[in-house]
């Protein structure tokens, strides 16, 4: 018993003199098992083919995570229509107004030969209806534009009944529920009069889903033009 509890003071005393004595205090001395204190850290963009000097060639040419090339974007999704549409950069472009009015400094279209938002009312909501997309879309809705468009979409949110705010129409008015899924996405991304852009805020999806649900409380009616002469059409919004 006291033999080795002598053998086990020694080696001891022998294992910190080893790992305790170093001349250069910049050094860490000796290390008993270095990986235990500084492990391999795996990284992006390393070659794990080559290792501390190790060469391993079955790694050497894997892929590790690649730098996307340029003037690519990234995709997400299956290659099917529905995807492809909503990942694809939105194609209309703002007018050069919204600049000024909504802040946006990118994808302005600068020439007055195209009307994006006219062109807008061609586009379809790539994503095919459904409860959960409806339930999504509520969702939303409820969290971002309910506080001034109302519960029901009557433009009688709480922001508008406490009198901050106005201007904001009922969806079901027929000038509005005339526009296209297309314009409302339109107007919604890059924003319409008082209503500011919400492009940064939600996703193609998601605006495509909050237009599937306000069309179950606005669905669209066919615009019927005036024939009266005695109420000229205003001048159609820029926007
Ligand atoms: C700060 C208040 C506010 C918020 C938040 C807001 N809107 Fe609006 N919205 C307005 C106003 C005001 C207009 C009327 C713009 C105009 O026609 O001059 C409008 C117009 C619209 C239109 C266009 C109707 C048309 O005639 O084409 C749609 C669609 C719409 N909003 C959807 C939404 C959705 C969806 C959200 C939430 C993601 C939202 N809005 C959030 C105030 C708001």
């Amino acid at each position: 018993m006291k033999k080795s509890f002598i053998q086990l003071v020694t080696l001891t005393t022998m294992l910190i003199a080893m790992v305790a004595c170093k001349q250069d205090p910049t050094k860490p001395g000796l290390e008993y098992m270095p990986d235990m204190y500084r492990s391999p850290a795996i990284e992006a963009y390393v070659d794990y083919g080559e290792v501390r000097g190790r060469t391993d060639n079955n790694k050497k040419r894997l892929l590790t995570a690649l730098t996307p090339p340029l003037h690519t974007i990234p995709f997400y999704g299956k290659m099917d229509s529905a995807s492809l549409a909503v990942n694809l950069p939105y194609q209309r472009l703002a007018n050069s107004a919204m600049s000024l009015s909504h802040g946006l400094f990118e994808g302005i279209e600068r020439s007055s030969e195209i009307n994006h938002y006219d062109a807008s009312a061609a586009d379809n909501n790539p994503i095919p209806s459904s409860a959960a997309v409806v339930a999504k879309g509520k969702e939303l809705y409820t969290a971002m534009c309910q506080h001034c468009h109302g519960e029901q979409g009557d433009g009688q949110g709480p922001m508008v009944k406490s009198g901050a705010y106005n201007g904001v129409p009922n969806y079901k008015d027929a000038d509005r529920a005339s526009k296209s899924d297309g314009q409302w996405f339109y107007s919604i991304y890059y924003g319409k009069g008082m209503m500011g852009a919400h492009r940064s805020l939600l996703s193609k999806e998601e605006i495509w889903s909050v237009i599937h649900y306000l069309r179950t409380i606005a669905p669209r009616v066919e615009k019927v033009e005036a024939t009266s002469p005695a109420a000229p059409a205003a001048p159609a919004p820029k926007m």
